[in-house]
């Protein structure tokens, strides 16, 4: 009798947490049937695996050490497993078509758990929904008692909609660890992205080990270090100083991430960029430019004057001189080596923001031309494109470079990574090549996600909605089959962290991946918004840097006649904003906002935060009357 007495009054004391919310899950599943009832795990679950597979075991021995974390002790039994509450994991002896080669389908029941696929992709996938159906910390009552685990009961199936679902990491502009790399692996693969494209060179740095090439990193890794505003606020480097910033990684660490990344469903797609942004390359080896001469490695110094509509003069050479033959001797060996190197199918040649003004003023480039009928910088850089192209295929790869590639005719068999809006993947598709769609107004990463008095502005915005509305396929594509995906990208010259790496990239990496596994039709903004706070806790409790500005006011300000007009908005409806106009602190009396209001002439400043049952919840913003004007359409 006193034990049932005590189990009521743990009962009662856990019943508050116990709630029957919906699913959570990011990316949202294709399929979420929840039913009433519970599985409640406490210390023990036995784990009953039902295929033989070496990976399988492995990805349990990841699941297992994840649920020692919280008090769950998985044992592994034989026999029979109904008499006990059990974990049953295993593959299809018989491919389930819907699956497909990423699907699972996850069954919780009140006497345990069912997982099952018809790949080690799908196990894997189908292990990280698991994963966000449980805590990762469990509440302890005064007594000391541990709170049961309750999972509403649910049936899950679930497959992708596209096969390339990526993140893009530049290391170029800031090195980041091997460590840092695997972290970042990490958290894409709890959010099922499977492609990590890895920009490893730049003008500002080069990061992978080319053994028949090592002044590549000897000298091409290193640059002076230099802070402040990227492009604008830096000194050029100095020949007398020290170039003491930079790393590398050597080629055993590559193979490691390799390996660490394919542990986690997550294939590599290493990018070599060429014929542009070649500057570290050229300081290490100046002979491969036009003027052969000698430069260091940019620290990120202004060298570019950009004229808006894609143009802009480089006033260092960085690009690869396209009619000298060592240069395509040395490319075929360099590319060699990171064919060796990297197991997946794919290897990106950048091709993008290429500059041509070199070219056109070189008189051996020119006859080069003239000779084989080459009629402009264009033209030229196709030349160049065809023969990379034949050089990576040569190796057992094909080659992906960003939409420029398309330029002047593209070789059959390379894939084009649309960036510069969709027209270029719409373009490829129509001429027949798989693209990865990569738009920048959607999905670059390194846009400012909230309002400029609180964030760095940075290019232009993306906030977590336009990311959301990120819709892989245009209307009207010709094929859209030939659509392998698409992917967000983070540059990294505003980036000097990967704390601040892991900001930049969530929340909006989970639309990117909704975008990329969920259904078109499941879109759901505040569905997703729910989902995205969910994770926000998530991501505080594995003490992981996540953006939320989404929480704090979104600032338009727009003229009504001759009056300044002012809206806030937020997308949660138990989320009050408070303004001020009259510098008043605390701001939680200034004046609550109910709709759009007048921002008087003079000297003064909007101040506006919102608060959540009475606490503040996101920063306080504070925009200058001129900057509220300025901001004006
Ligand atoms: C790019 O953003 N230059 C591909």
């Amino acid at each position: 009798m006193k034990r049932f007495y005590s189990l009521l009054i743990i009962l009662l004391f856990f019943s508050h947490s116990m709630v029957r919310a919906q699913h959570q899950i990011i990316p949202a599943p294709v399929s979420y049937e929840a039913s009433e009832g519970s599985l409640i795990i406490d210390q023990n679950m036995s784990l009953v695996l039902l295929s033989e597979s070496d990976d399988l075991s492995r990805q349990v021995e990841f699941l297992k050490s994840d649920l020692k974390e919280i008090g769950i002790n998985l044992s592994q039994i034989t026999g029979d497993s109904t008499i006990v509450k059990s974990l049953r994991i295993g593959f299809h002896e018989t491919a389930l078509d819907t699956l497909g080669n990423e699907g699972y389908q996850l069954v919780i029941e009140e006497g345990g758990i069912l997982l099952m696929a018809n790949t080690k992709a799908g196990t894997f996938n189908g292990i990280q929904t698991l994963k966000q159906l449980l805590p990762l910390s469990r509440t302890t009552s005064e007594e000391g008692v541990v709170a049961p685990i309750e999972i509403q009961t649910c049936i899950i199936e679930d497959f992708p909609r596209f096969g390339w679902r990526g993140l893009m990491l530049d290391v170029s502009r800031h090195f980041f660890t091997v460590d840092e790399v695997k972290a970042y692996l990490d958290q894409m693969a709890a959010y099922k992205m499977n492609v990590f494209h890895w920009h490893l060179t730049d003008d500002q740095g080069w990061r992978i080990e080319i053994k028949t090439f090592p002044k590549l990193t000897e000298v091409g890794a290193w640059r002076v270090e230099r802070h402040g505003k990227f492009g604008a606020g830096r000194a050029a480097p100095k020949k007398s100083e020290k170039a003491t910033y930079g790393g590398f990684y050597t080629q055993e660490q590559i193979k490691d991430v390799i390996a660490y990344a394919a542990e986690r469903n997550i294939t590599i797609v290493p990018e070599i960029d060429v014929p542009g942004h070649s500057m570290a390359l050229l300081a290490a080896y100046p002979q491969y430019s036009t003027k052969k001469e000698y430069k260091m490695v940019n620290p990120g110094a202004k060298f570019v004057d950009w004229y808006g509509n894609g143009k802009f003069k480089m006033n260092i050479e960085n690009t690869l001189n396209p009619a000298d033959p060592a240069v395509y001797a040395f490319l075929d060996m360099l590319f060699g080596e990171v064919a060796d190197l990297f197991p997946g199918e794919y290897i990106h040649m950048g091709g993008d923001e290429a500059y041509h003004g070199y070219w056109e003023e070189d008189a051996k480039v020119q006859e080069f031309m003239a000779k084989n009928g080459i009629e402009d910088g264009k033209a030229l850089q196709s030349y160049f494109v065809k023969r990379v192209e034949k050089i990576i295929s040569s190796k057992g790869k094909k080659m992906i470079g960003w939409d420029e590639i398309l330029d002047g005719g593209l070789a059959d068999g390379a894939a084009v990574m649309s960036w510069r809006g969709t027209k270029g993947g719409i373009e490829a598709v129509g001429l027949g090549h798989k693209v990865v769609m990569t738009p920048n107004e959607f999905t670059y990463l390194d846009f400012t996600q909230g309002d400029y008095s609180v964030e760095n502005k940075i290019y232009s915005d993306l906030s977590l909605k336009k990311a959301y509305s990120f819709e892989p396929v245009p209307d009207f594509v010709l094929d859209p089959e030939l659509i392998l995906g698409g992917q967000g990208n983070l540059w990294t010259e505003a980036v000097p962290s990967i704390s601040y790496a892991f900001y930049m990239t969530y929340p909006r990496a989970f639309a990117i991946s909704e975008a990329l596994w969920s259904t078109k039709e499941s879109k759901d903004w505040e569905g997703f918004v729910r989902r995205t706070e969910s994770h926000f806790s998530r991501f505080d409790q594995k003490g992981i840097n996540v953006a939320k500005t989404i929480y704090e006011p979104e600032v338009r300000v727009y003229n009504e006649g001759r009056k300044l007009m002012c809206e806030l908005k937020n997308p949660f409806e138990d989320i009050e904003m408070y303004y001020a106009i009259d510098n008043a602190y605390p701001i939680a009396t200034g004046i609550k906002y109910e709709g759009p209001f007048e921002i008087p002439a003079g000297d003064l400043s909007l101040r506006a935060q919102s608060f959540r049952d009475g606490n503040s919840i996101g920063r306080l913003l504070h925009i200058s009357r001129k900057d509220l004007e300025a901001r004006v359409k």
